[in-house]
């Protein structure tokens, strides 16, 4: 069985390594090489690739340093804001890690140029992996920098496309305030009342959030829920399109 190991880096950056073939790592988005170096070498794993999923210094940041250290290969889909990428994918492509496929998810909405990267399942892994970066997080979604929210929408929607039991990782630990912000948009929703004192139970245990599941999301992350009538209802736009409340819902999570 292929694993995971997450590694917290800048106060609420995750990093990745996908360990497979025994002893190869991939990276998604390591910001901090010297903990990466640190972690690889603990675990007796050798870098090979590195997957980009937006071009932000938190993500980027310790790149050139690892493709120096461990002469790994830098994939991204923004040619001119990744330092030292190898690779320029688009939506649609398929990369081979091993005997596993992972798809190109292009997602602007956070950035233009921002993709999430799907690890199919195997004949091994039941589960679908997918790294989402600033675009999905865990009871939230990415700050709309270069996108407007109809693009950001069709984002999600894609993402929740995905089949339910695909495990998702972000590149946040947002979790608790994504959900102090749902319990003050529904105070009398009962699920995120209890999703929250879950949050509080598992960071009090020095335990992660991640990872979470397209079903979980789907069905509890509120900008997700913004076509329910449930939602519309507590935003008071019962007649609204659900892109509209996805609006209303990040343009009150700005400022929350
Ligand atoms: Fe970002």
């Amino acid at each position: 069985m292929d694993s995971i190991i997450t590694i917290s880096a800048h106060g609420d950056n995750f990093i990745y390594l996908y360990r497979y073939n025994q002893s190869d790592a991939l990276a998604v988005d390591p910001s901090e090489s010297s903990l990466v170096l640190r972690t690889l070498q603990e675990h007796g794993l050798s870098l090979r690739t590195i997957l980009i999923t937006h071009h932000h210094w938190d993500h980027v940041a310790g790149t050139a340093d690892l493709k120096q250290k461990t002469g790994c290969k830098i994939i991204g889909a923004d040619k001119r804001r990744i330092p030292g990428i190898d690779l320029v994918v688009e939506d649609g492509r398929i990369l081979m890690i091993a005997d596993r496929k992972v798809r190109v998810i292009a997602t602007p909405g956070h950035t233009r140029t921002s993709v999430c990267y799907y690890m199919e399942p195997s004949a091994g892994n039941k589960n679908g992996i997918l790294w989402t970066g600033d675009t999905l997080f865990i009871g939230g979604c990415g700050r709309l920098l270069e996108c407007d929210a109809n693009t950001m929408w069709k984002s999600l929607q894609r993402l929740a496309s995905l089949p339910e039991d695909t495990l998702v990782y972000c590149g946040h630990d947002y979790t608790l305030e994504n959900y102090e912000f749902a319990s003050d948009i529904e105070p009398g929703n009962q699920d995120v009342k209890e999703r929250l004192d879950q949050i509080r139970q598992i960071l009090r245990q020095g335990r992660l959030t991640v990872p979470s599941s397209i079903l979980k999301e789907r069905t509890m992350n509120c900008f997700l829920r913004a076509g329910t009538p449930e939602m519309k209802a507590a935003l008071g736009m019962p007649a609204a399109k659900a892109v509209e409340v996805f609006a209303e819902l990040r343009r009150r999570k700005d400022v929350f």
